[in-house]
């Protein structure tokens, strides 16, 4: 049998596969999606071709031309392939490299890595420093996935003495990228700068993370890490120290920070929101005079935790619904059969379901039933629906409460941004619906991955910037807020 090799950007992701394979059967498996199940009509599933050939039939040519598109593109759901190929896939540029938005910067000599350290996944950029352009991506999971998926286990296992281990791991797979970037482009590398949480920020750097763990949660730990390549077992060498940016507070790291300097909050007249709904849900509101953020426990039910079919969004999850004519109607990563709900199907599947009355106010089940179906075996539970209520309530609560700590009203915030992989699949509308951001939704928009873009920026920015927004920014811990419990049980109404 035949075989070809498929080529990924800007993912670095190589497969061989058989002659003939269609590329919507592997695919897939790489997170991509079909959304109009591989009619040619959505133009979603584009791919630039950059090496080999992909014929097109008369049929996909003339959809690619109906949809606008230059002689390089091809929908992946009409393509077979019959040579090796290379493919910049559209969709990991707006997903997880957000690499679209175009920042003011000062040109420097040589080149850098941003590198955005996430619980669950690591993105690093190789950068010229002259121009700002991306010279090679990779990602990679976080291999400390094994020792715990939230920031409570990780913290839990240094606890049980596995930091050691965890921070050598982590240190490798980094050295690692950025080899393998170094390889298709052997540059000398000027810098190299990262962000992440805290509890990530502390493995990395090797700090305490104990403290974390036992109120008050706060240590003094969290500020600038420097280090050099010897120490982080890197085989190549970096002119200044590796950087990792310090952290705002406790649970809100530096990703946060980035993501401050990404919107350019800190320098607007009017208030701006950053909302991430990761693994912790941070929330951040301000202006060029002051800036208040916290965290939140709203991350794990739209990371699938905590809900009966929920799952993360990969092959076989649900990534939207929609409501044609009172019928509901899926939309599965890899246009496969339905086994569970990601987070973004689960917001349009609360604001579905109080639009059909089916659930009300309480969040309680109309009919009195302990499940609704949504599609196939798909179906949310009454502790599933209480579980939203529980996240959705946690956001509404931060922003009540973040607002009120700056003497505003919440209809003063101009714009809202919501961040990482995961907001770049929420349904705005249906967010809105549900209660969790109570702004009108033109204010509410998806900015990508805030992180990178940020650390990406921190490679042409000297210390003062990061400082000025540290002495701009208050971290507030919301359940010390007197008001929080009524406030709380207040936005856990649907209303
Ligand atoms: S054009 Fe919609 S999935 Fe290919």
């Amino acid at each position: 049998m035949i075989k070809h090799s498929i080529r990924l950007h800007p993912l670095g992701k190589e497969l061989m596969v058989n002659d003939q394979t269609p590329l919507i059967d592997v695919l897939h498996e790489f997170g991509i999606e079909f959304p109009c199940g591989g009619k040619g009509t959505c133009g979603k599933c584009k791919v630039r071709l950059l090496e080999g050939e992909i014929k097109t039939t008369e049929d996909h040519q003339q959809k690619i031309e109906k949809l606008g598109l230059s002689d390089d593109w091809r929908l992946a759901c009409f393509s077979k392939c019959t040579t090796d190929i290379t493919l910049e896939i559209d969709q990991f540029n707006h997903l997880i490299l957000a690499d679209e938005s175009e920042f003011d910067f000062c040109p420097q000599e040589g080149f850098g890595v941003a590198v955005d350290l996430g619980t669950t996944t690591v993105v690093a950029q190789l950068i010229d420093l002259s121009s700002a352009k991306v010279l090679a991506v990779e990602t990679m999971l976080n291999p400390q996935v094994r020792f715990g998926a939230d920031l409570i286990s990780r913290i839990q296992s240094c606890i049980d003495g596995n930091q050691t281990e965890m921070t050598r791991i982590i240190r490798a797979v980094i050295g690692k990228m950025i080899d393998l970037m170094m390889k298709k482009h052997p540059v000398e590398l000027q810098k190299v700068v990262l962000v992440g949480n805290s509890v990530m920020q502390l493995i990395f750097s090797n700090g305490n993370v104990s403290p974390l763990s036992m109120y008050p949660f706060k240590t003094d730990n969290l500020g600038l890490k420097t280090l050099i390549p010897e120490e982080l077992g890197w085989n190549f060498q970096v002119k200044e120290k590796v950087k990792f940016y310090p952290s705002i507070g406790s649970f809100v790291g530096s990703d946060i920070l980035a993501g401050i300097l990404a919107t350019g909050l800190h320098q607007k007249e009017k208030f701006t929101a950053l909302i991430d709904l990761g693994t912790n849900g941070e929330i951040v509101i301000g202006n060029k005079n002051q800036i208040v953020c916290a965290s939140t426990a709203a991350g794990p039910a739209f990371e699938g935790a905590n809900i009966s079919m929920g799952m993360r969004a990969v092959t076989g999850a649900i990534s939207s619904l929609n409501l044609v004519e009172d019928k509901i109607e899926a939309i599965v990563i890899g246009n496969t059969a339905p086994k569970g709900i990601c987070g973004s199907a689960l917001i349009d599947a609360i604001a579905i379901l109080r639009k059909l009355d089916l659930i009300g106010m309480f969040g309680e089940i109309n009919s009195g039933e302990t499940a609704i179906q949504i599609t196939g075996k798909v179906s949310l539970s009454q502790k599933d629906i209480n579980e939203f209520q529980l996240a959705k309530a946690a956001i509404a609560t931060g922003l009540s409460i973040l607002a009120r700590k700056l003497s505003i009203e919440l209809d003063e915030i101009e714009t809202i941004y919501i961040a990482g992989g995961f907001g770049s699949y929420i349904n705005i509308e249906n967010l809105a619906a549900t209660g969790m951001i109570e702004l009108p939704q033109e204010k509410i928009h998806k900015i990508g991955n805030t992180a990178l873009i940020g650390a990406k920026m921190f490679l042409f920015s000297d210390t003062e910037m990061y400082e000025e927004i540290l002495t701009k920014t208050r971290h507030i811990n919301l359940e010390g807020d007197p008001n929080f419990q009524n406030i709380y049980v207040d936005k856990m109404l649907f209303l």
